[in-house]
């Protein structure tokens, strides 16, 4: 999976979308973010016919709401969303929440059915803590590929992480830029400044180099599109990822629907 993907939720201006989603096609990013919930999967199937950009060269993950959590509901779901993007498989498919209503053996065996029968390359969860990675791995009937959660420099996820380092599961970041919240922080701004970057790219540098994790930042505008996987020519000292990291403890969660949240992990 590569390791910065182009988030799409959210897209204030619905006819922009598809255009923004060209644009970061042909500005390099090769993995998109969707799901069912954002309604962005027409625009992103629409994004890669225009670009020109071989599906295969592609990484296309969406994901599952929790609503479809029982197996019929699920492969009800994953095919309206296979026909939305115009595509025959997605590159990852996700179950978007827990549903503490359904088995989770039943909706992660309807997640391993789409694996097997093609329509999902990689498989695996999002917004799942400590207790729900370790049931799901352990009943899974295939292995599970990411868990996609908060994680930026405003919160601590040690323990998640390590729940997912455990299982070889990797973590890709969503809200990597905590909508924003982080770009103003001073410390992050002062090594932005010693390196000539921006404060995005550093928060998104000291996560893409701790090992095993993605992101998937959304921007609107076409230099910040650019600027967020501008990222891999320079590298933050391991005492500048110290500095970053013990910001975790002002632990701002951005994302918290209270209809929706598992009992989360704390640090
Ligand atoms: N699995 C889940 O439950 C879940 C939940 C939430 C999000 N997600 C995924 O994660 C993606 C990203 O999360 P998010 O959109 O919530 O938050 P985010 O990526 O942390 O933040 C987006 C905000 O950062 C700004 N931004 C981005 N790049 C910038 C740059 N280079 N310079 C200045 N500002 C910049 C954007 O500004 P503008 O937009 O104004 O350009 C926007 O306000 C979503 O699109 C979605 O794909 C998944």
């Amino acid at each position: 999976m590569p390791v910065v993907g182009y988030g799409t939720m959210l897209f204030p201006e619905p006819d922009r979308a598809v255009e923004l989603i060209v644009h970061a096609i042909e500005s390099g990013y090769r993995h998109i973010d969707t799901a069912r919930k954002y309604g962005s999967e027409q625009w992103v199937g629409e994004g890669i016919r225009s670009s020109g950009v071989a599906r295969d060269e592609l990484w296309v993950t969406t994901k599952v709401t929790e609503e479809n959590a029982q197996a019929d509901d699920f492969a009800r779901s994953l095919d309206t969303s296979l026909t939305t993007l115009g595509l025959d498989y997605v590159d990852l498919l996700l179950i978007h929440w827990p549903q503490p209503q359904v088995p989770l053996a039943e909706t992660l065996g309807a997640l391993a059915k789409a694996k097997r029968d093609g329509l999902a390359r990689n498989i695996g969860v999002s917004n799942f803590t400590v207790a729900l990675v370790d049931e799901a791995v352990a009943v899974c009937p295939e292995p599970l590929f990411t868990n996609q959660i908060e994680y930026h420099a405003y919160l601590r996820q040690d323990k998640v992480l390590a729940a997912c380092a455990r299982h070889g599961l990797t973590v890709t970041c969503y809200a990597p830029l905590a909508r924003g919240r982080v770009l103003d922080d001073p410390v992050i701004g002062e090594i932005a400044a010693i390196h000539g970057r921006t404060s995005a790219q550093v928060a998104l540098r000291w996560l893409v180099q701790q090992p095993g994790v993605a992101v998937v930042p959304r921007a609107l505008e076409f230099g910040e599109i650019e600027e967020d996987l501008d990222l891999f020519d320079f590298q933050l000292s391991e005492s500048e990822m110290d500095r970053i990291g013990g910001l975790r403890d002002k632990n701002i969660r951005v994302v918290d629907p209270e209809l929706r949240r598992p009992r989360w992990d704390v640090g």
